[in-house]
C-alpha cells in the first residue's frame, strides 16, 4: 500500500484538493491578484520504516506524496518504481550523479573550534555533491515525477511529443537544478534571469540547453522582480511552473523532505537542533515537515541575515496575533515583502518574501525552535571556518545556517548535537 499522503489542503483558506488531481500545483482559489495560498500535504500517521535503497526517492517512496499520487491515478507499484528509476538514470547521464543519500557526519574540526564536548558537536549534512550541486534538485525531482506519472497514466493534457515548456525565475542553484532535470528528460524549459546574472551560471544554463530569457525591467512593469513577472506571463501562456516556491508549485514541498528523512533515519532522536538557511522557505518547510512525519523533534532554527529577514518579523507578528502554529489565515498580518533592497554575501537567500513561511513557522513552533537573524560578520566567519577547517566547497549562502549557530552559541549547551546543512557549492569565486 502507498497511501501515507492522503490529499492536499490550502494552509491559508482550507480548500482541499484530492491526491488524484493531476497538476495540482496551486490552491484553486489562488489568483493573480491573491497569491496568498499554498497547498500542504496531509499525511496519515505511520511508523517510519524506510527501505535501505541508496536512492532516497525509492527509500522513502512510501512517504512521498508523488507516490500516493501515482497510485491514485492508476499506476502500479512496479510502474512507479520503473519511472523513478528511469528518471534517476537519465539525471545521472546528464549530471554525472543520480540522487543518492548525502553524507551526514560529525565535523570534529568545527565541533572543537566551537568548543563542543565529545558528547555533543556539530554535524554536517553535505548537499554540495547532490545533483546539480545543491539541495534544490531534491525539491524539483518530485515536480518532475508528478509530470512523468501524469503523462504515463494518460491524465496530462499533453503527450510526450507535445509537452508544454517548463518555466522558472532564478539565476542560481534552482535554475541550474531545474535545467539539469529538464535536460535529463529532454523537456524544454524557460529560465528567467536578471541582466546582472553571473556569467558562470549563464554558461551552465546554456550548456544544459535551457531557453535563457534575460529580464530587464520594462516600461509599465508592475512593482516586483521582472523575472517573476515574465515567469508568471509564461505560466499564464501555458508553461508549467517548475521552481522551488510552494506558492507556485506545491510539489516542491514533497521531495525536499528527503533531506530531513535522511537525517532522521541516521540520527533521529539523538539530534537536538537543526539550523537551516532560509530564502523562499521551501527548504526549511520541508525539513520541518519531514521531522514531524517521522516523529522526531529537534529544535528547528530558520536563519536569515540582517539584510533580509522577513521571517523573524512574521514569527513575532504570528505570536502576537494568535500563535506561530497554523498562522496561514493571518498572512496579511504576518508576512509581507522586505521593504529595503535585500543585501548579503549570502545572496541565495535574499528572497524579499518568505513564500513558504507558514510551514517554517509550524515547524519551529512544533519543535520549540525559533528564527535567528545573523550579521554579515557571522556569515563571513562561518564561511572562513568551513573553508579553513573542512574540505567542503560551500558558498556563503550554503553556510548561513552555521552563522546562526555562531550567533547563538552562548545559548547552546556544549553537549548538544546540532546539524548544519551545507546546502550549495561555491560556483563563483568571491571577488
Ligand atoms: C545554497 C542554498 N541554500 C539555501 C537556499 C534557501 O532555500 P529556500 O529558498 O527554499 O529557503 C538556497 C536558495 O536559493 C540556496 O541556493
Ligand atoms: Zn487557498
Amino acid at each position: 500500500m502507498s497511501d501515507v499522503v492522503t490529499g492536499l489542503v490550502c494552509a491559508v483558506c482550507g480548500t482541499a484538493v484530492s491526491i488524484s488531481q493531476a497538476l495540482s500545483w496551486k490552491c484553486p482559489l489562488a489568483t493573480e491578484a491573491d497569491t496568498h495560498h499554498v497547498l500542504h500535504f496531509e499525511n496519515t500517521i505511520e511508523p517510519f520504516r524506510p527501505t535501505d535503497d541508496v536512492n532516497p526517492y525509492l527509500a522513502f517512496r512510501k512517504y512521498l506524496a508523488v507516490d500516493s499520487f501515482g497510485a491514485a491515478i492508476g499506476l502500479s507499484e512496479d510502474e512507479r518504481i520503473r519511472i523513478i528509476t528511469q528518471a534517476n538514470d537519465a539525471v545521472k547521464a546528464v549530471a554525472g550523479t543520480g540522487f543518492l543519500r548525502t553524507p551526514l557526519y560529525r565535523s570534529n574540526e568545527l565541533s572543537d573550534a566551537l568548543e563542543f564536548t565529545a558528547e555533543g558537536g556539530v554535524w554536517i549534512k553535505d548537499e554540495t555533491h547532490n545533483v546539480a550541486g545543491s539541495h534544490k534538485a531534491r525539491h524539483l525531482f518530485t515536480e518532475l515525477l508528478h509530470l512523468l506519472f501524469a503523462e504515463a497514466a494518460g491524465v496530462a493534457p499533453w503527450t510526450s511529443s507535445t509537452r508544454p515548456s517548463l518555466a522558472i525565475a532564478s539565476c542560481g542553484n534552482a535554475a541550474i537544478a531545474a535545467s539539469t532535470l529538464a535536460a535529463a528528460v529532454q523537456w524544454p524549459i524557460y529560465v528567467h534571469v536578471p541582466p546582472a546574472s553571473a556569467t558562470e551560471v549563464l554558461t551552465a544554463l546554456t550548456e544544459l540547453d535551457a531557453d535563457v530569457r534575460v529580464c530587464p525591467r520594462l516600461p509599465g512593469d508592475a512593482a516586483g522582480d521582472p523575472c517573476v513577472l515574465r515567469f508568471r506571463e509564461a505560466v499564464a501562456n501555458g508553461a508549467i511552473a517548475f521552481g522551488v516556491q510552494g506558492t507556485e508549485n506545491a510539489w516542491c514541498l514533497d521531495g525536499g523532505r528527503t533531506i530531513g528523512w535522511e537525517m532522521t533515519e541516521e540520527m533521529g532522536p539523538l539530534l537536538d537542533r537543526i539550523f537551516i538557511q532560509v530564502g523562499g522557505g521551501a527548504f526549511a518547510a520541508c525539513v520541518g515537515s519531514s521531522l514531524r512525519s517521522a516523529g522526531v523533534h529537534p529544535k528547528l532554527h530558520a536563519v536569515q541575515t540582517e539584510g533580509c529577514a522577513p521571517l523573524a518579523r512574521a514569527w513575532e507578528n504570528a505570536l502576537a496575533t494568535g500563535g506561530a502554529r497554523n498562522a496561514g489565515p493571518r498572512w496579511k498580518e504576518c508576512m509581507w515583502p522586505w521593504e529595503t533592497t535585500p543585501v548579503s554575501i549570502a545572496d541565495g537567500i535574499l528572497d524579499d518574501e518568505t513564500y513558504d513561511w507558514i510551514g517554517v513557522l509550524d515547524a519551529m513552533a512544533d519543535t520549540g525552535g525559533a528564527p535567528i537573524v545573523v550579521s554579515e560578520q557571522h556569515v563571513m566567519q562561518a564561511y572562513e571556518l568551513v573553508h579553513t577547517l573542512t574540505s567542503v566547497n560551500v558558498s556563503a549562502t550554503g553556510v548561513a545556517g552555521l552563522a546562526g549557530l555562531l550567533a547563538t552559541r552562548d545559548q547552546i549547551a556544549s553537549d548538544e548535537r546540532v546539524v548544519v546543512v551545507m546546502s550549495g557549492i561555491e560556483r563563483v569565486v568571491p571577488r
